[in-house]
C-alpha cells in the first residue's frame, strides 16, 4: 500500500485515477487549486473528495508552503496539475510556463531540500504533443527511413496543403507509430512545457535517486472530461453541439488522425506505474496504438448519441495542430505490463451516456476560435 500524492487530482484523469488507486488499496492525497477554467467559478459535485482513503488539499503547485505540506509522508507523486490548452498556451505563455514548468520545478526543489523525504517515485503526465509531428516515411522512395518533418507553417495551411510531401519524390508521406526513442519536437508552448517537465523530472530524479515514469498520454477521452473548457477536448466540443442539434465543424479536410484512449485505460496505466516493483526511469507512450481520423471520431460520436451524422468540413486550421499521430505502445506492455482494453465503440457509448446526464454547457467554441483568429493563430 502506497501513500500517493496526486497534484491536479480533482481533474479529469485524477478523478478516475483516485478511484482506481483507492480500489487497489492505496491512500490518496489530492492537491488541486480547482482552476475556474476547468471547474467553473463555483466548483460543484465534489463530495467524493471527502470519501474514505482520500485527503483533499486546495492549493496551487506554485505555492511553496502548500507543496511542502502536500509532500509530507508521501511514497509516490503522480504529477497531473497543469494548464492544458494548446491554442491558449500560444498567447498565455508566462502562465503556462509558471504552472507547468514552475510547478514541477518547485515540486522537485522541495524534494531536493527535504532531508527526510519519503518519495520513491514520480509519475508524470506527459503528452504526445512533445513529438510534434512525429515520425513519417516515404512509401515510394525510402520506406525504411523515418523522417521527422517540421511543423506546418501558416502559409502551407492557408494553401490547404494538409499532408506532408516527400522532398525527394513528392509522394505523400505516411505517418508511422511514434516510438519513445523518436526525437522530441514540441510545436506549441503547451508541448514545450510538457517536455520541460520531463527533463526536470528526469534530471532531478537521477540526481536525487528518485525513480520516475514519464507517461506520454495520447488523446484521452471519457466520462468526467471537462465539458466547459473550450480550449481542449474535441469530444467535449462535439458532444455539446450534438446536444444543441448543431452540425459538427471538421477542421482541415477531416482526414487528420489522432490516437484516442479511454480515461479508464489511462488511469490503469498510471496504477501500473505507481505499483511497478522495479525501476522504471523512462518515457512510456500511453494510447490505444490505433489512428482514427477526426471525421471518423465525429461519426462514432454521432452514432453513440443515436443522432444523424451532420459533419461540415470547414477547412479551418490552427497553427501548432499536428496532422497525424498514433503511438507505438509496446513499451507500456513490456515495461508496465498493461495494454489498454476499452474499444472506441465501447468508450464512445460510455462517454455519450455520461454526457446525457450532465447539464448542457454553453457553446463557447465560437468565442475560443475568434480569440485564436484575432491573434493570427487560426485561419
Ligand atoms: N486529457 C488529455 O487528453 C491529456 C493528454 C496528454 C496529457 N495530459 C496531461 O494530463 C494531466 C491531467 O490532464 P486532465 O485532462 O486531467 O486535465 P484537467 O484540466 O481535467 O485537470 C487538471 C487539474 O489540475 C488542476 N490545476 C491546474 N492548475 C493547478 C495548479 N496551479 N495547482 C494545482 N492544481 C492545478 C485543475 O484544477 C484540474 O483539476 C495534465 O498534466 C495534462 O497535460 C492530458
Amino acid at each position: 500500500m502506497n501513500k500517493v500524492l496526486i497534484t491536479g487530482g480533482a481533474g479529469f484523469i485524477g478523478t478516475h485515477l483516485t478511484r482506481v488507486l483507492i480500489l487497489a488499496g492505496h491512500s490518496v492525497r489530492i492537491l488541486d487549486c480547482m482552476a475556474p477554467q476547468i471547474h467553473g467559478e463555483i466548483p460543484a459535485g465534489l463530495d467524493w473528495l471527502s470519501g474514505p482513503g482520500i485527503e483533499f488539499m486546495r492549493g496551487s503547485v506554485t505555492d511553496e508552503a502548500v507543496m511542502r505540506k502536500a509532500l509530507n509522508g508521501i511514497d509516490v507523486v503522480v504529477h497531473l496539475a497543469a494548464e492544458t490548452g494548446t491554442g491558449q498556451s500560444m498567447y498565455e505563455i508566462a502562465r503556462y510556463n509558471a504552472v507547468n514548468v514552475g510547478g514541477t520545478a518547485l515540486l522537485l526543489d522541495v524534494l531536493a531540500n527535504d532531508p527526510k523525504r519519503s518519495v520513491k517515485r514520480i509519475v508524470l503526465a506527459s503528452s504526445r504533443s512533445i513529438y510534434g509531428e512525429g515520425a513519417y516515411t516515404c512509401p515510394v522512395c525510402s520506406p525504411d527511413r523515418r523522417r521527422y518533418p517540421k511543423s506546418r507553417a501558416m502559409s502551407q495551411l492557408a494553401a490547404h496543403q494538409w499532408e506532408y510531401a516527400c522532398d525527394q519524390c513528392a509522394a505523400t508521406l505516411q505517418p508511422m507509430a511514434t516510438h519513445e526513442s523518436d526525437p522530441a519536437k514540441p510545436a506549441s508552448i503547451y508541448a514545450a512545457t510538457k517536455y520541460a517537465q520531463e527533463d526536470l523530472v528526469r534530471v532531478a530524479g537521477q540526481a536525487l535517486g528518485i525513480d520516475y515514469a514519464l507517461l506520454r498520454l495520447q488523446n484521452v477521452y471519457g466520462e468526467g472530461q471537462s465539458l466547459n473548457n473550450p480550449y481542449t477536448g474535441i469530444l467535449s466540443i462535439f458532444s455539446t453541439r450534438i446536444r444543441r442539434g448543431q452540425h459538427l465543424p471538421i477542421f482541415e479536410d477531416g482526414h487528420e488522425t489522432r490516437d484516442f484512449v479511454h480515461v479508464e485505460d489511462v488511469a490503469r496505466s498510471f496504477l501500473a506505474a505507481v505499483e511497478h516493483s522495479g525501476v522504471v526511469s523512462q518515457a512510456i507512450n500511453v494510447g490505444m496504438g490505433v489512428k482514427t481520423t477526426v471525421e471518423g471520431i465525429a461519426e462514432h460520436l454521432a452514432d453513440a448519441f443515436g443522432v444523424q451524422r451532420h459533419l461540415v468540413t470547414t477547412n479551418e486550421y490552427r497553427l501548432g495542430d499536428i496532422r497525424h499521430n498514433f503511438a507505438d505502445i509496446n513499451r507500456l506492455q513490456t515495461v508496465l505490463g498493461y495494454r489498454p482494453k476499452i474499444t472506441l465503440a465501447e468508450g464512445m457509448q460510455r462517454f455519450a451516456e455520461w454526457v446525457n446526464t450532465q447539464a448542457l454547457p454553453e457553446d463557447k467554441l465560437k468565442r475560443a476560435n475568434d480569440e485564436l483568429k484575432a491573434r493570427g493563430l487560426m485561419g
